[in-house]
């Protein structure tokens, strides 16, 4: 992404009127009382549903909720990059920018591509001489053929310890550049490649450009690691990646399915017999932003992890991963063979369809393989299996797969329904003060409670106007949830670096950051009314009610959980400060 300087962005923005740039897109707009109205042009709108100030040079949508600066206004009706966004505005009042923007995504790494590019096509090329003989021999035991070679770009890596940074060296690489990237390591100033007498297979980053090598043994060489693999660089960050997601995304969303296996050569042969919609972990526990990959998919996950018992640890712990996530997941274990590679060589591409076409529920499977690991004839062993058991129930969204588990666990353990029902119901009550505390985030207006209201509009004020910022720091200075609390240090330090606050400009700085970006969008507000010193005071009121009452809540539940007589009353001697305004 290009980079523009900030006083460069907050001169173009206090140049353009936003008015003017609306309507520049042949929107027609009009002046209703203070406000200027226009019919918003991100949904489907009959009546002005958008409105603009002047004053404040930021427009919000009342009905779909769109907001921002003009810079965002661009940003979403061109569908451009925020930098793209700038140079647009820009240009259509003839500033000129000191640096010049591409208005196509640069690869920041185009060269390393290259040189990456070049790796890959040598060690496939590589497998076509004489030295590529026992290779293509082992790979054909393995039921790899030239198509599959071919798909994958599968290669390998010679024997000699440098042939690689020979050619790479003659094309004029530099070898730091060369280590940085993963292909060599620097021994005492001399050069080796990274990989050697090995067959090598191309990791791809989620957009398809390959950035890494898994490389495997061929010639049933013992005592060494079967695998070795590109270690962490720039361009290749382990978790952030999943193999063959490139190639299994749109499949998957397609068949609003995804199945993930454990090995990468698993994922080569599942994909190669037509099942497209698969991606490998790689021998480790799914990280937070694979999930966050997989999340973007939209899809079930169907979890297909070796036969072994390391395989179905695995499937507890990433399944575990992923339910929490809030994605449904279903599980399939193959046995017979030790993964599915070998299972589709042996039984065929049918006989694994029809098992991925049979899935159980995560849930299922979970409690089956914990009963195993517990003595139901000991009383307070089944009883803490049981309050275990329930917390995942309750994680269940679907309602009837809910009843159903616990129709299955009362048979299972003969425990009456209402018990199990009565313990969900007091985990859904927990659930829902922890939610109020830490998680008040929500897009719609009329759903936000009186809490996140006054917070929302305490930020709002801060946003507009240095007067409240002093306030906020001197009546609140912290608030509990993680994106408030963000957004007030930013407008604290917005304001510390630019002396002064206004929120049109605090939009473009707060652009980069997407999370805190899309709340300041929803807190927004365009009305030309002067802000009101007393409506302020009236919100930190509010606030400081509403958190207090939110404070004694969490305590009450947490003096119903003790047991011990002294803490009991020492949380009620804090629940009677609270009240009493100590606190
Ligand atoms: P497996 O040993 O199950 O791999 O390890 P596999 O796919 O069945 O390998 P083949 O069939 O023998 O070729 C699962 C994954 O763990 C990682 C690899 O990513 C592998 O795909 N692994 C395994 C390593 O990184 N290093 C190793 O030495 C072994
Ligand atoms: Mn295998």
């Amino acid at each position: 992404m290009a980079f523009i300087d900030s006083e460069e962005i907050d001169k173009i923005r206090i140049q353009a009127n936003i008015t003017d740039i609306i309507s520049s897109y042949n929107i027609d707009v009009e002046k209703k009382g203070k406000d200027y109205k226009c019919i918003c042009p991100f949904h489907d709108d009959h009546s002005p549903s958008m409105s603009i100030s002047e004053s404040r040079q930021i427009f919000k949508c009342f009905v779909c909720g769109v907001g921002g600066n003009v810079f965002s206004f661009v940003e979403q009706f061109e569908h451009v990059s925020f930098p793209e966004a700038v140079k647009i505005v820009a240009d259509k009042i003839g500033f000129s920018l000191s640096k010049t923007i591409t208005t196509q995504n640069v690869d920041k790494y185009k060269k390393e591509h290259d040189i990456i590019d070049l790796a890959t096509m040598f060690y496939q090329n590589n497998l076509n001489t004489s030295s590529g003989i026992i290779a293509k021999k082992y790979l054909a035991e393995r039921k790899i053929d030239d198509n599959i070679i071919k798909e994958f770009k599968i290669g390998l890596s010679l024997d000699g310890k440098d042939d690689l940074y020979k050619l790479l060296n003659n094309k004029g690489y530099n070898p730091k550049l060369l280590e940085d990237i993963g292909l060599v390591s620097i021994i005492n100033d001399k050069v080796y490649d990274f990989f050697n007498g090995r067959i090598t297979f191309p990791i791809e980053d989620i957009n398809g450009h390959v950035v890494a090598f898994s490389s495997r043994v061929y010639r049933g060489e013992k005592d060494v690691s079967k695998y070795i693999n590109t270690k962490e660089t720039p361009l290749y960050i382990k978790g952030n990646n999943l193999f063959n997601y490139y190639k299994a995304r749109g499949p998957a969303k397609k068949e609003k399915e995804i199945i993930i296996v454990e090995g990468q050569m698993d994922a080569i042969r599942v994909y190669s017999s037509g099942i497209q919609n698969v991606v490998a972990l790689g021998g480790t526990a799914l990280t937070k932003n694979q999930i966050e990959l997989i999340k973007k998919l939209n899809c079930k996950v169907i979890l297909c992890l070796d036969g072994d018992t390391a395989g179905e640890d695995a499937t507890l712990i990433n399944g575990d991963l992923l339910s929490k996530a809030n994605i449904i997941v279903q599980v399939v274990r193959l046995s017979d063979y030790k993964d599915p590679d070998e299972y589709i060589i042996n039984k065929g591409i049918e006989a694994f369809k029809d098992n991925i076409s049979k899935p159980i529920d995560f849930i299922d499977f979970k409690i089956k393989k914990e009963k195993n690991n517990i003595n139901i004839d000991n009383s307070e062993e089944l009883a803490s299996y049981i309050n275990k058991i329930i917390i995942d129930v309750n994680n269940i969204k679907d309602p009837i797969l809910k009843e159903v588990t616990l129709n299955k666990i009362s048979n299972e353990y003969n425990i009456g329904l209402d018990i199990l029902k009565s313990k969900l119901e007091g985990l859904k009550q927990e659930e829902k003060v922890a939610k109020e505390v830490f998680n008040p985030v929500k897009k719609d207006d009329k759903k936000l409670n009186g809490f996140d209201k006054s917070i929302r509009k305490i930020l709002y004020f801060m946003m507009n106007d240095e007067k409240y910022i002093k306030k906020y720091q001197k009546e609140i200075g912290f608030f509990e949830e993680r994106v408030y609390r963000s957004i007030a240090n930013e407008i604290v330090y917005f304001f510390q670096n630019h002396g002064k606050i206004n929120i049109a400009d605090f939009i473009s700085y707060i652009s980069a950051n997407k999370e805190l970006y899309s709340t300041v969008m929803e807190i927004i507000d365009t009305h030309e009314e002067e802000l009101n010193e007393k409506e302020f005071d009236n919100y930190i009121k509010v606030y400081i009610q509403k958190y207090q009452e939110l404070k004694i809540k969490r305590l009450k539940i947490k003096m119903s959980k003790e047991l011990d007589i002294n803490k009991k009353k020492e949380i009620l001697e804090e629940i009677a400060n609270i009240k009493r305004g100590v606190l």
